[in-house]
This record gives structure tokens, sequence and C-alpha cells, in this order.
């Protein structure tokens, strides 16, 4: 949740700044602003309410001539999206300018000291504090700006990722972390900073990833020094970036999330390669051979997530139970602590994050392993902190997710949660040799069954126009369908605004039924399973209703087709690793119905991809 980038070398840093602020907008769009130090010392801040484009019009005519600058698009915490409380903040004293991506949770006392000491304050952010802060301990100390920020950052209880420049001095970034990602890019005679390394791929390879507690000095011309809290230098650990500018990039398509639907043959080969033998006899994961003893002796599987993750987490439950016949419950993330929950060293966390910084998920990985939990977790991007908090882990592999609606990262990770459990019960011996084979030669046909049901596009982008004026939607599903069913809701409701609910389908007579009529259109996820019988019922009960209903069956189904209004076939599969396949078609519907109603498919309103704050 907000982006901040930062640079300083010899090029025009502004157009380096919105570039980046571009990419990092998928983290947040309400505001956006730059503040840049110009080679004469000059500190200029330009801000705007709404996307980074409103950002650059309102720029279009200023002096913009600076070589180090920090910029921010926001998504808002404390105080309404505005000009005003747009980032960059400034001090009182016009001195320093600070970006930040969390919250300050003391702010509210912070402020209160500063405004007895007579500050005073022209935005509602919890950031400008901390902007006043630091400059009045320069102030009363006659400091450095690093050594106020470190003094200031000894007091601010809460989570940050911050950026600091001053007046005066055009050859300092002065950046921090705690609980907020960070990284730095390192180039030759310049340096980047930013919350994902996208805005700098393709300047440097050479990225290091801030840690808790630590503070960056970034200086021209100088090498990267990083301390602590304490004034300990700490290291500099640099790595390389695994990314390519083409995964930034839309290829062609009117939208990243079309784009993303589109890759996921690709992506689930990526995920799969090397974690199942050509022959589909064997699972490899790293993260269990590592740890069997852990995978042989636990005793139930605790999983937590947010939102789409947490929908696979539900799939997770149902392919570990079946697979591996250990108990698993599925917790929100967000609820987890507050749920007094009860965890031993026989119990794994599994931690699910597409951006690995969902900060209710790392407080449930906190809490894990407070308890003695072993816990493991499931990401995509490589170097967030989800991977680094926990004991051992699987990447999704699918490559930057640039939509904020996840799609092939929900497949990625349903991937990954199918080769898990089948990881454990080739460990556990819980499913024979042959089961295995079978199940593993399916898995590795996956990807092109998902071509297949690609080739659907056409027909569902014609239904979409039949289904884009109703104003709430009914998604059934039962079994492994049932989790298909919420996310398909979900995936619908938060791109195009319309109201949508999933529900286990038998539960729908315990109550939605009554909302069933001619207005209201029900999707049922319906494949060839073990439960296909009783979700026929379930379809006739809807129809007999007056109920319109678009239905997701298995190829050659004529009972469903007879009864629903519309049906989408897909490929015949164990009904296990049906779910990669049934939520395809639903993510295509969901888009095309927020196109067709002129919505922003890659930035829906409110929303913002990475959710750093509680
Ligand atoms: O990065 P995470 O997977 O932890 O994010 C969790 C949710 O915020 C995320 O899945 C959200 O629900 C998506 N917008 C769904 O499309």
């Amino acid at each position: 949740m907000c982006g901040i980038v930062g640079y300083i070398g010899n090029e025009n840093v502004y157009d380096i700044l919105i570039k980046g602020l571009h990419r990092l907008e998928y983290r947040g769009y309400d505001s956006a602003g730059v503040a840049l130090v110009a080679p004469d010392g000059k500190l200029s801040v330009y801000k705007a309410r709404g996307k980074v484009s409103n950002l650059e019009s309102f720029c279009a005519d200023k002096n913009l001539d600076a070589r180090a600058g920090i910029a921010h698009t926001r998504w808002a915490t404390h105080g309404e999206p505005s000009d005003k409380n747009a980032h960059p903040h400034f001090s009182e004293d016009g001195e320093i300018a600070v970006v930040h991506n969390g919250t300050i949770e003391n702010y509210k006392v912070l402020k209160d000291a500063l405004i007895a000491q007579g500050c005073k304050f022209h935005s509602e952010t919890d950031t400008e504090v901390l902007a006043q802060l630091i400059e009045y301990i320069r102030v009363e100390n006659q400091c450095s700006l690093l050594s106020a920020v470190r003094k200031a950052l000894r007091q601010v209880v809460g989570a940050y990722a911050i950026a600091v420049v001053e007046k005066n001095n055009p050859d300092t970034i002065i950046a921090a972390r705690q609980s907020s990602p960070l990284v730095i890019g390192i180039g030759e005679n310049e340096m980047f900073l930013a919350s994902d390394a996208t805005p700098f791929v393709e300047y440097t390879k050479d990225v290091v990833y801030l840690k808790d507690g630590e503070i960056a000095v970034i200086q021209r011309g100088k090498p990267l020094k990083v301390t602590n809290l304490d004034n300990v230098e700490t290291g500099v650990d640099v790595t390389t970036l695994q990314m390519s500018i083409s995964e930034l990039e839309k290829g062609g398509y009117p939208h990243f999330m079309l784009k993303e639907i589109f890759e996921q043959p690709r992506t689930l080969r990526d995920c799969i390669r090397g974690r199942v033998s050509d022959d589909g006899k064997r699972i490899n994961i790293n993260g269990i051979n590592d740890h069997k003893d852990k995978f042989l002796n636990c005793k139930r599987i605790v999983i937590v997530a947010c939102g789409t993750s947490w929908h696979a987490g539900l799939l997770g439950r149902y392919l570990i139970q079946e697979m591996c016949h250990i108990p698993v419950v599925v917790e929100y993330a967000s609820e987890f602590r507050y749920s007094y929950p009860v965890l031993d060293e026989n119990d794994i966390v599994i931690a699910i994050s597409q951006s690995g910084e969902t900060a209710d998920t790392l407080a449930a990985i906190k809490i894990a392993k407070s308890m003695g939990a072993f816990v493991f977790g499931i990401s995509n991007v490589v170097g967030s902190s989800i991977p680094r908090e926990t004991y051992a882990g699987c990447y999704i592999h699918v490559g930057p997710e640039i939509g904020v609606a996840s799609t092939k990262a929900f497949t990625g990770q349903v991937m990954v949660l199918t080769l898990l459990a089948l990881g454990i019960a080739q460990l556990r011996g819980t499913k024979s040799e042959d089961e295995i084979r079978a199940l593993g030669e399916e898995v590795l046909r996956i990807p092109s069954y998902v071509e297949e049901v690609l080739k659907l596009d056409k027909e569902i982008r014609r239904l979409s126009l039949i289904y884009t004026y109703a104003h709430n939607f009914l998604y059934l599903g039962r079994g492994y369908s049932y989790p298909v069913a919420l996310e398909g809701a979900l995936k619908l409701k938060e791109i195009s605004y319309i109201h949508a609910e999933g529900y286990p389908a038998a539960e729908m007579k315990h109550g939605p039924i009554a909302l069933i009529d001619q207005e209201m259109p029900t999707v049922i996820i319906a494949p060839q399973d073990h439960l296909y019988e009783k979700i026929v019922s379930n379809v006739q009960q809807v129809k007999a209703r007056g109920g319109n209903i678009l239905a997701i069956v298995t190829e050659g189904d004529s009972v469903i087709r007879n009864i629903a209004d519309h049906v989408l076939e897909v490929p015949v599969m164990p009904e296990c690793l049906t779910p990669i396949i049934t939520s395809v078609p639903l993510q295509l519907l969901s888009y095309y119905i927020a196109v067709n109603k002129g919505k922003d498919v890659d930035m829906p309103r409110n929303l913002a991809k990475s959710v750093t704050v509680e």
C-alpha cells in the first residue's frame, strides 16, 4: 500500500520518478507527488490528487531540472485523498521532505508533543508528523539528517518504509524500513530506491533488500552504507534481480489483467517446472525435502491468508485433507490474531501471499512462530517479507502480477498447494505410487488444459454482454468448486463493482435462495465430480424459481446443458485438479463485464495490490 521511489545520479530525476510511480501505481493511486532537489540545493515539491497522470499534467509547466529526488503514490490511511494529504510531506521550515509507506501508530502522541513545541501541521497524515519530528530533532540537536532520522525512528511505533531528502543537499537520500518493503538498486554512478524493484529493473539488476530496522545512506559517488538504529553497520548484501522489463509491460493487451489471464499456461508451466518428474512419478518440493521430519510428524496444518490467497488456502484444505489425511484449518490472517489462536510445535502454518507483504499475514506468521509452529510460506515476490520471515516455502514463479485483481497468482497458488499436497502424500505414503503418478501426469497436462479453456474467450466476451447490467450475482459450487465460486464472486465485485456472493451450493436453500429471481444471474460451477448429481439438483432448484443460470460444466455434459441458460465447457480431468481450470472462465467473465461497464480494470477504486496496513 503506497509506493515510494527515489533516485540519485546523473539523469533527469523527474522522468525516472514518474516512470517508477507508474510501475508502483498498483500499490495505491489516490494521489501522487515528487520532491526534487536541484543541483543548486533548491527543494521543490509537487503533488496532485488522483492518479500519477494528474501529477504529470500538474508538473507540465514546472521547472523539473534535478538529479536527485523522491516520489510517492498513495493509498490513503490517515486523511482523505487530497492535494494536502498527498506525499511528500515537509517539515514546517521547508528544509526536509519525506515519503512514507506504512502507518505510524503513535502519531497522535508525537503530534501533540510537537504542537506543544509550537509546530504547525498542514495535513491529517501520520507522515507529516514524522517529517516534523525529524526536523525538530535536527534543529534541537544541531545534528546531521542521518542522526535526526535515526533518533526520530527510535520514537516511532508502527510500520514504515521512508525516504528523506533535504534542501541544500542534492547528494544524499536517507531511507529506512520497518515492516514495509524497501529495495535499493545499485547502478553505475547512480542509485535507486523503491517499494519493489519494478521502477529500476531496466537500469540495474544489483539490488539490496533492506531489512527491518535498517537505515540506508544513499550518497552520490559513494558506496551504499547500511546501519541499524544503533548506528552499527549491518553490511550490504547485494543480490541479482530475476526480472525482465517485458514482464512489466502490457505486451499488446489492453489491460494487465487480460495479459495475466492469458499468461497462465506459461506461468503454470514455470510453476510446475522441476517439481514433477517428466513421467509424473516423483514430486520434488525443496521446502518439503529440507524439512521432512516436520511434514512427517505434524498433527495439523493451519493456513493463513487474505482475499484471493485465502480462497487458494481453502482449496489447499480440500487438497491436503484428501491426499494426506492431515486436518487442515484455514483462517483469515486478518482475524487470526484476534481468535485466541492455539498452536504448538506439532502444527505447520502455511502463509499464502502473492505480494509477500500483506501486513495481516505477516502478523499471523509472527504469532505462529512465537507459539512454536513450523511456518511455511507460499509467495510470488522474490525477496519479499513473507519468504524472509518463514522457515521454508515455495515461490509460485508466475512473474510480476500488476493487475490489482489477482488471476495468475491464484492459479499459481493453487498449483503449488496441489504439488505440496502430492509431495506430502508421497512422503507420508497416504497415496500409492500409482495414484501419485496418475495425478502427476495430469498436473503436467494442466497448462495445455488452460490453453483449451482460453479458447472460450470469444464466447465469454459474447456472454458478458448479456450479464453486464445485472446488479447482483450468486456464485455457487460444491466441494472443490466452492472456493472457486468464492473467488469468481470476488473477481466480479472488485473490478466491476457489481455485488456478488459466493456460496456453497447446498447452503443456498438456507437463505440466499430468497434472492433468486429473473434479475439475479446465478453462476454455477458444476464439473463432473462425485457431487455432480447433487449440484444438478441445485441447478434445478434455481431454475424452478425463475433464476437465470450460467454454468461451467465438463465437456459433453448434457444434463445441465438442458437446464441452464448458458454453459461453458471445460476439459475432463480429475476432480482435485478442476479448480485451476474452472476459475479461468470466471476470470474472463468478470474482466469483460468490467470492461463493458467502462471500469478501470487494472486499478479498481479504493483498492491496492499490496495491503501493508492492518
Ligand atoms: O498479496 P496477497 O496475496 O497477500 O494479497 C491478499 C489480498 O489482498 C488479495 O488477494 C486481494 O484480495 C486481491 N485484490 C484479489 O484479487
